[in-house]
């Protein structure tokens, strides 16, 4: 059983209470100081507030990352070129990606285009970290002999929906991120049992997500009824994730070779759909239409 740990309380107050280089992973998803209403009046302070606070629990979230760690940052589009000037230029951290999350759908805009992605930022503390590739690869197009049929790299542009009301895991917070992308910052970036960071958890998604992939997890948030749906969200069955990259689901064309089709098929449940049961159906209506082949019982 994942060892999670939820505090309710200001992120900064709670970073300084921590020892350093205690934490492997930090995924953080502030307010991006757009005005969402978090029930704290915490997303909309002035510029020069907000850039003191972006600055100030960063250099905490610095200190208390061990020396192999990685730290993610979510962003909106206002502030993003301040996040990167802060982490690389005050904080000393070291670039590694900058990832376009592609939501598919949003509010439109008249004048000008209607956004459709968020930024993720990948910094580590040093130049020795860990990365698991392996644990993140997404099927390919083609089946070729020349091709890494355990699958691709995912690229640094992603597609996850959001999680729509109609969704049975949509919470009560009004910025809940897709599980399957969290997932993939988790696998990549932490093995089993190390210790993650969420230090703006809203409705607990980070939690969620490593109690199912057996990391040890530490939330801190503000509202203190965002912390009691997460504690509900932790207790829920689990049935897959809420959201999946739809590559994950995707059927290389070309499988012709018989024992060659066999093995991949039987290894594609494993190797991308692990924590997705919910997506095996589909996946199979697909294996069904593209090669007639059903599912073995
Ligand atoms: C963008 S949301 C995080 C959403 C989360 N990733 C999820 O999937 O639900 C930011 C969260 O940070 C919380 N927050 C704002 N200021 C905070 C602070 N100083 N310390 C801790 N949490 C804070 C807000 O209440 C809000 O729930």
């Amino acid at each position: 059983m994942a060892d999670l740990n939820l505090i309710c309380g200001d992120a900064l107050t709670e970073l300084k209470k921590m020892p350093a280089a205690s934490v492997d992973l930090i995924i953080a998803d502030p307010p991006y100081n757009l005005g969402k209403d978090y029930g704290n009046g915490s997303d909309l302070r002035a510029s020069e507030d907000y850039l003191r606070f972006t600055k100030d629990w960063l250099t905490e979230a610095k200190r208390v990352l061990s020396d192999t760690g990685t730290i993610y940052v979510f962003m909106g589009f206002r502030f993003i070129a301040y996040l990167y000037a802060i982490m690389e230029q005050d904080c000393g951290l070291h670039f590694r990606n900058w990832i376009c999350w592609h939501y598919t759908q949003g509010i439109g805009k008249k004048r000008g285009f209607s956004p459709r992605h968020d930024d993720i930022l990948m910094f580590t503390k040093s130049e020795r970290y860990h990365f698991d590739l392996d644990a993140v690869r997404v099927p390919q197009k083609f089946y070729r002999s020349v091709n890494n049929m355990r699958g691709a790299n995912p690229g640094d542009v992603w597609e996850f929906s959001h999680v729509h009301y109609c969704n049975d895991n949509r919470q009560a917070h009004p910025t809940q991120k897709p599980e399957g992308l969290i997932e993939r910052l988790v696998l990549a970036s932490s093995r089993p049992g190390q210790l993650v960071l969420d230090p703006f958890s809203g409705s607990g998604t980070t939690l969620r997500v490593c109690q199912q992939l057996g990391r040890a997890a530490m939330g801190i948030e503000l509202n203190a009824d965002y912390v009691a749906a997460t504690q509900r969200r932790l207790a829920q069955p689990f049935t897959g994730f809420d959201s999946i990259d739809p590559r994950m689901k995707r059927i290389p064309n070309d499988l012709n070779d018989e024992a060659v089709r066999t093995a991949y098929l039987r290894n594609h449940e494993t190797w991308f759909l692990a924590n997705h049961g919910n997506a095996i159906d589909e996946f199979w209506k697909g294996v069904e239409r593209k090669y007639g082949l059903k599912r073995k019982p």
